[in-house]
């Protein structure tokens, strides 16, 4: 089994395309406003969620886990400019950083901020997407997984962040590492679906609905 040298994560944040300069300007106000930014998901994964919307050619997308916007702009960015994009969160201060780039970007007006919890916006949200980003709070993410896979159109992908949980999920301790082990195992039990569980940063798992 090969063991991953650190350096590597950087090494290939390097040689990925970096993000557009309004983007660039949003992670440096998040640093700068908050006191931690490690939920931004990064280069990395913002640019292949940006690949994947191209890639499928995905025209409606539904995030669950907005904070300050990084991946809800990476992915607009990719949409037609009649595409949408919903997304979901329920923090006013990251809500009012994302809105101010939001207002900026001219991609801005394909997303749409569904405040609350998740849970209760995504009953109202009617399907089908065709790409869904499942990145919000960790104990939920059976309960996410369960709620938007009938929103998911057949041969759409879903990505799900954080599937390692800090490695937590080798040997579960608390009620969130068990809720992500629980949800791994949901995906890889589930005929509807086929997928691949990345490696990249905190573990990515690519789900395709059949
Ligand atoms: C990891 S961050 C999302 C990062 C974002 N996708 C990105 O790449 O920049 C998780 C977000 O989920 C939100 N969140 C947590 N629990 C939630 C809930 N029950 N309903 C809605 N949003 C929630 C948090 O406020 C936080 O902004």
């Amino acid at each position: 089994m090969l063991k991953l040298n650190p350096d590597i994560q950087e090494y290939a944040h390097q040689h990925t395309t970096p993000e557009p300069e309004l983007i660039q300007e949003l992670i440096e106000t998040s640093d700068r406003e908050l006191e931690y930014i490690d939920m931004l998901s990064g280069r990395v994964v913002g640019r292949l969620l940006n690949m994947l919307v191209k890639i499928t050619g995905a025209r409606r997308v539904l995030e669950i886990g907005m904070f300050t916007g990084y991946s809800a702009l990476m992915m607009a960015e990719a949409l037609p400019e009649d595409g949408e994009l919903q997304t979901c969160d329920l923090n006013e201060k990251y809500a009012s950083i994302a809105r101010s780039f939001f207002e900026r970007s001219k991609n801005g007006h394909k997303i749409h901020v569904n405040m609350g919890e998740a849970l209760e916006s995504l009953e109202k949200l009617e399907g089908p997407f065709d790409m869904i980003f499942i990145d919000a709070d960790k104990g939920n993410y059976p309960n996410y997984y369960r709620q938007a896979l009938p929103k998911l159109k057949s041969g759409g992908v879903m990505v799900v962040d954080n599937v390692f949980l800090a490695e937590n999920v080798l040997d579960p301790q608390d009620e969130k590492a068990e809720a992500v082990d629980e949800l791994n195992k949901l995906i890889a039990d589930d005929d509807r679906v086929e997928q691949v569980m990345l490696t990249e940063r905190d573990g990515l798992m690519i789900v395709r609905k059949l």
